[in-house]
């Protein structure tokens, strides 16, 4: 329909309302969305529609009709606006409801999980070692990574003069003028001293940590790595007792039917000292360092060696997780490679 058309005749406008009457409802209801039915709505009684032009045009009708038409525009008028109200309602129902599936979130589709973490192997296997001696009743303690020469050294019987001393082996720590040197703990040994002065006999302790030393990195050196101590403190401690426990440790940690052997070290707090060494994947490993705690370690730290005897062991965390997984390269366990974590989740 031309919104231009002249209907200004009184004729044209009751054919044009006779016409909108009986096309508009049908278009009405065929209309798909809220959008066409605006447009629709425009065309049928909008402000450029034939009712809108009817409606101008009424000043130029005879006074007479005016009346009448003025009515019979207003009547189909009403009547389509009618239609179209309800047609915009159903329309939008419709159009909300499509909107709403669209959007439904699909409570069965499986969950994105995302990636979590685990614990570390090299404290898995800390863990895995303290536990089997919490066991046997022995307590777990830690200290201080930074530590005086006093209790890294000095307590545990190491010679004023004793290469672990020097620069070369171990990380010293500038804190100006103090009255004795402060160093990277070298080893977990230094908690033995500390423990005893704390506690009075008998002891049965271990200390997990990290422990640090001048070492370049290879495959079987760090300047960071880990240990777990282990101190047994009472009236009767025999070696056969070291080895009985020592033993128990290797068969728990790496199966019943693991073979070890004790071969004679040097230690400056044992006496006598060994380290252990344990048959795993095909041939002879050293495993810990241990012994008997030497008088003047007791001396040190106000236990009477007349009264009191003991042993004491420190191992690697890296170097048993090694043995137990058959990792051959150190740095495979810093390298923070998920590839090769993921393995010991
Ligand atoms: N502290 C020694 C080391 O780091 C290990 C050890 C601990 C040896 C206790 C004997 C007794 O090599």
């Amino acid at each position: 329909m031309d919104p231009t058309t002249n209907l200004s005749e009184p004729m044209d406008i009751q054919e044009t309302l006779e016409r909108l009457r009986g096309e508009g409802p049908g278009r009405i209801e065929q209309v798909e969305s809220t959008e066409a039915l605006e447009d629709l709505a425009a065309e049928l009684t909008g402000k450029r529609s034939p009712i809108a032009a009817g409606r101008r045009s009424l000043g130029s009708a005879p006074p007479e009709q005016r009346r009448d038409l003025g009515r019979a525009i207003n009547d189909v008028a009403v009547e389509l606006d009618a239609l179209i109200d309800a047609r915009r309602s159903s329309l939008e129902a419709a159009e909300a409801a499509d909107a709403l599936a669209a959007d439904r979130v699909d409570v069965t589709l499986p969950g994105r999980a995302p990636p979590h973490g685990t614990i570390h192997v090299i404290q898995q296997v800390m863990d895995e070692i303290v536990d089997i001696f919490v066991a046997m009743g022995y307590t777990v303690a830690t200290g201080p990574e930074v530590e005086t020469e006093f209790y890294n050294f000095t307590a545990l019987n190491f010679g004023a003069a004793h290469p672990s001393r020097f620069e070369s082996d171990t990380l010293y720590v500038d804190y100006g003028d103090v009255p004795e040197d402060i160093l990277l703990r070298t080893h977990t040994s230094p908690m033995q001293a500390r423990y005893m002065e704390q506690h009075d006999p008998p002891v049965y302790l271990v200390v997990p940590g990290r422990v640090f030393r001048r070492d370049q990195v290879d495959p079987t050196h760090s300047p960071v790595f880990h240990q777990v101590e282990g101190l047994a403190v009472d009236t009767d401690i025999t070696f056969g007792d070291l080895k009985g426990v020592l033993a128990h440790f290797a068969h728990e940690f790496l199966g019943p039917d693991t073979r070890v052997k004790f071969i004679p070290h040097f230690f400056p707090f044992t006496e006598p000292s060994a380290e252990m060494h344990v048959f795993t994947n095909g041939r002879w490993m050293e495993l810990l360092g241990c012994g008997m705690v030497h008088p003047a370690v007791f001396e040190a730290v106000g236990y009477d060696p007349d009264q009191v005897t003991g042993f004491a062991f420190g191992m690697g965390a890296e170097r048993l997780a090694m043995v137990r997984h058959g990792v051959t390269d150190l740095r495979h366990l810093f390298d923070s490679d998920q590839r090769i974590l993921e393995q010991y989740r």
